[in-house]
């Protein structure tokens, strides 16, 4: 753990996650949406937006709950998490002397309350996130991501996916991550996401199984023709462009679950046979632990249910002697149950001895019944079952 905090330290000072001040005029998404006004909407509407703890229930608890079992104060815990989820933030470490003042309550006009309560960064993953990236850093270590991975461009440059682009309120450059590579942006954050304790609970960047689609064109769709901005620029018109949308859709949402894994189903003997079969490049479920998988099998006869059977596939987490927690604070997880990028999983399980016929219907839930439970979410959406597909067989 010591040497833990030596090498981070360590690393910090020779890497220094940057800070560089975002002026006035660029901060926040209101300032851009004279001339990209779809853009901002659509963004608005984005898990990105909420990225921040104050609108992301999951995640506030997280912190708390991270903080009292660490012992640590939640301001430190939330400037830890700002790495990812709010890498604009100004101050990027706390250290001991910070936990002293806190103690003592003298933390009130310290440099960190001021970042974390500043309204510059409630937005979160916003528009100065990813347009303000000048460099991401492949050469440093996995470990390091979000703000640590990046270097920052001045305050009012930004960069985007066009070479030809003008604009009249700030500096445009093209940079290829935005573009041809864009992949390579979303893995800044999207990859390597570790319990305090150092155990990598997902990494979608090691799992990933690119094929000919990026990340950009399942969450952000496909280009289409309109414009970057409204501003006529172009002998009187607005510029037409290939852009694509700034929803970037994902599991909180209904609409790409519908189908996003493929149900094939039949019968040896008396067992019954369920292949789900992922056609993403990444595995499902993912992205953060604690997701979950539900299987949910109805036998019938008579068009009357006979017997019914629920199989959950999850994952669970573990601190000191086995106790058990929130992806976080684990030191320890039980097997990787998900369906692998462009993979399979096939469940057997025994055919209900009177059944003439079986309905399967698999869903998705943000989070399971244990780390529900231990972080007492309140919220509807946490035990939202999303649809994603079904199927129905005869049995002999
Ligand atoms: C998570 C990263 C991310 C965030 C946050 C983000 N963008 Fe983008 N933006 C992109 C990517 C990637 C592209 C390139 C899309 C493409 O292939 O055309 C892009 C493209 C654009 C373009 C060029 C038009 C287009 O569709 O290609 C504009 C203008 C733009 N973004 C403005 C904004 C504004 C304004 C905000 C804040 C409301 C914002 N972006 C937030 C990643 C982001
Ligand atoms: C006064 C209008 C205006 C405002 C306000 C404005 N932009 Fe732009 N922006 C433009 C124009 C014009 C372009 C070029 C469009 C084109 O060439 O198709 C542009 C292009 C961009 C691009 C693409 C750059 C590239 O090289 O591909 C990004 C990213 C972008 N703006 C982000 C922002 C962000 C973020 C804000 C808010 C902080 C913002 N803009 C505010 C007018 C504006
Ligand atoms: C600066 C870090 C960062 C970058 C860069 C980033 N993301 Fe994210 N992304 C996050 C975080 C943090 C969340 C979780 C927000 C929450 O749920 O509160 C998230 C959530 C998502 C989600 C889930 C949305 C949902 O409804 O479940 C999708 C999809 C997504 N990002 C796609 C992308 C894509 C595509 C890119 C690259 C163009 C990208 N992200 C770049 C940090 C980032
Ligand atoms: C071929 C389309 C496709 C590509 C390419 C793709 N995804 Fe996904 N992704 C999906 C689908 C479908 C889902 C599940 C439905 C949903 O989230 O709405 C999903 C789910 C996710 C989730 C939520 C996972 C979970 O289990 O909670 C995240 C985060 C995500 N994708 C990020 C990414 C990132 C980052 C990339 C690029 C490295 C990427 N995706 C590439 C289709 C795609
Ligand atoms: C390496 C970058 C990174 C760091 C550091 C990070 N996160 Fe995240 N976090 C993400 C990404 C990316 C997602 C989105 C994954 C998805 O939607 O499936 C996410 C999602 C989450 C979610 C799920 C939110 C939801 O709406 O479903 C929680 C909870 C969370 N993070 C908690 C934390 C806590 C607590 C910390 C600090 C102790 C932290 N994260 C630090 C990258 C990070």
């Amino acid at each position: 753990m010591k040497l833990l905090l030596v090498f981070a330290l360590l690393a910090s000072t020779i890497y220094g996650a940057r800070v560089v001040e975002v002026s006035k005029e660029y901060q926040k998404s209101q300032k851009c949406k004279a001339c990209h006004l779809k853009i901002v909407k659509e963004w608005e509407e984005s898990w990105h937006a909420k990225s921040h703890y104050d609108k992301d229930e999951y995640f506030s608890k997280s912190i708390e709950y991270v903080a009292r079992k660490s012992r640590k104060s939640p301001n430190s815990v939330k400037v830890q998490c700002a790495t990812c989820h709010n890498p604009r933030i100004a101050v990027t470490t706390t250290g001991l002397d910070y936990e002293i003042k806190v103690l003592m309550e003298l933390d009130k006009n310290s440099k960190v309350n001021e970042a974390i309560e500043s309204s510059a960064i409630n937005e979160g993953i916003n528009c100065v996130v990813c347009h303000n990236i000048d460099k991401i850093h492949h050469d440093r270590d996995d470990t390091f991501r979000g703000m640590d991975r990046v270097s920052w461009t001045e305050s009012g440059l930004m960069v985007g996916p066009f070479d030809d682009a003008t604009s009249p309120y700030h500096k445009t450059e093209y940079r290829k991550f935005m573009d041809k590579e864009s992949d390579k942006l979303c893995f800044v954050c999207h990859a390597n996401d570790r319990s305090v304790n150092g155990l990598v609970f997902v990494d979608m960047q090691k799992e990933y199984k690119k094929q000919d689609k990026a990340c950009v064109d399942c969450h952000m769709g496909e280009k289409t023709s309109g414009v970057a901005s409204t501003l006529k620029t172009d002998n009187g018109q607005a510029k037409k462009r290939e852009v694509r949308g700034h929803t970037f859709r994902g599991s909180h949402t209904q609409d790409m679950w519908i189908n996003a894994l493929n149900l094939d189903m039949w019968q040896e003997k008396d067992e019954l046979i369920i292949a789900l079969k992922n056609p993403q490049p990444h595995n499902i479920p993912s992205g953060f632990g604690s997701r979950e998988l539900i299987v949910e099998i109805a036998y019938m006869r008579h068009n009357k249910v006979v017997d019914t059977k629920s199989i959950s596939l999850t994952r669970y987490y573990t601190r000191r002697k086995d106790k058990p927690t929130i992806p976080h604070l684990a030191e320890e997880m039980s097997e990787d149950v998900s369906i692998p990028a462009n993979g399979e999983k096939i469940l057997k399980v025994k055919k209900a001895a009177d059944a003439s016929s079986v309905e399967v219907k698999v869903y998705y839930r943000l989070v399971n019944d244990e780390v529900h439970s231990i972080l007492d979410l309140r919220e509807a959406i946490w035990s939202k079952k999303f649809f994603i597909n079904s199927k129905s067989l005869e049995l002999k």
